[in-house]
């Protein structure tokens, strides 16, 4: 079996880290091209940072890490502290990386990555809010024909938001970037909240990554016991749940998931309902589907991949 090609977008973020060391330690099924960075949970200048020190982590020096855009396409920036502490990695006790950033824009990575590889060979794996993406869409529309698909943390329908009453996270902060990626035509996997509020990190789970008792066990346990503070206390639900790395999962176990071709629009207009995602659920429109949009995930499953892929580190 050849590796699958992807390129991960991302703002780390406890959960996104998570979803990077499981991916970093998938190299049978996963070739990562690069990861490249972008503001959300924290500024840039964090996100890049942290990236790299995940790849310490995962003794996985050898991929590249680019930073990329610092603000949304034409908003100010939301960061998301509050969830993830000042760093976007409270937990562990954390270090200056080694790991030197390389050189060149994540946009134009991107973009080089994918005019360099076979046409429907490479991957796009959004972790946070969708700028990166959509400034590659608008810099270089050429290569929306050339992504073989793009599998993202994003929305919610039924769970609705977790930022504003209407919104999710990754899509709320940049809601014209995530409009240009739902309207461009390429094949979409949605990891909504609809799912990864059913991934909770609860402390079973989170013990069982602790008694791997490795740096990587360590590490992740530490992340995730800062991490459920914010949800325990705002939903009551039994743990963190961790977003990002349902997308990862899909991409290594995609029988972990269900959910329906459904027709997703972008909200970016209303003050109240800014960056909803409209999911066409139940078909009451005739909307062309754009988006595979999922709604379960076999939450044991997840834990137990997750647990096992960190054990490789
Ligand atoms: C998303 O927002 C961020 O806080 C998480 O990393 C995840 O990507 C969940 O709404
Ligand atoms: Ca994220």
């Amino acid at each position: 079996m050849t590796a699958r090609k992807i390129i991960i977008d991302t703002d780390p973020g406890q959960d996104d880290a998570v979803a990077l060391l499981l991916a970093l330690a998938s190299p049978d099924e996963l070739d990562i091209l690069g990861i490249t960075c972008v503001a959300g949970n924290v500024p840039l200048e964090l996100t890049q940072k942290n990236a790299r020190m995940i790849c310490e982590v995962a003794g996985r020096t050898d991929v590249p890490v680019h930073a990329g855009c610092e603000a949304p396409l034409s908003r100010p920036l939301v960061t998301a502290e509050h969830v993830h502490g000042k760093t976007g990695l409270d937990g562990p006790e954390l270090w200056e990386p080694k790991l030197q950033l390389t050189e060149g824009h994540a946009v134009d990575f991107i973009i080089h990555s994918l005019r360099r590889h076979a046409p429907g060979s490479v991957t796009l794996c959004p972790l946070g809010p969708l700028t990166n993406i959509a400034s590659a869409i608008q810099k270089a529309p050429d290569i929306v024909k050339r992504i073989k698909e793009i599998v993202l943390m994003g929305g919610a329908y039924f769970e609705v938001g977790n930022v504003t009453p209407a919104a999710e996270f990754n899509i709320y902060v940049d809601p014209e970037a995530a409009k240009v990626v739902f309207t461009s035509g390429v094949p979409l996997v949605v990891m909504p909240l609809d799912v990864t509020h059913k991934a909770l990190a609860t402390r079973p789970r989170v013990e069982a990554i602790r008694a791997l008792d490795s740096r990587a066990g360590h590490f992740t346990a530490d992340m995730l016991d800062f991490f459920e503070r914010f949800d325990v206390a705002k939903y009551g639900s039994q743990g963190g749940p961790l977003h990002d790395p349902c997308v990862i999962a899909y991409l290594l176990q995609p029988e972990l998931f269900t959910g329906r071709n459904v027709n997703v629009e972008i909200e970016t207009q209303s003050e109240l309902t800014l960056g909803m995602t409209v999911a066409d659920w139940w078909g009451v429109t005739d909307r062309e589907p754009n988006a595979m949009f999922m709604g379960d995930v076999d939450a044991d499953g997840f834990f137990a991949l997750i647990t096992e892929r960190l054990a490789r580190l």
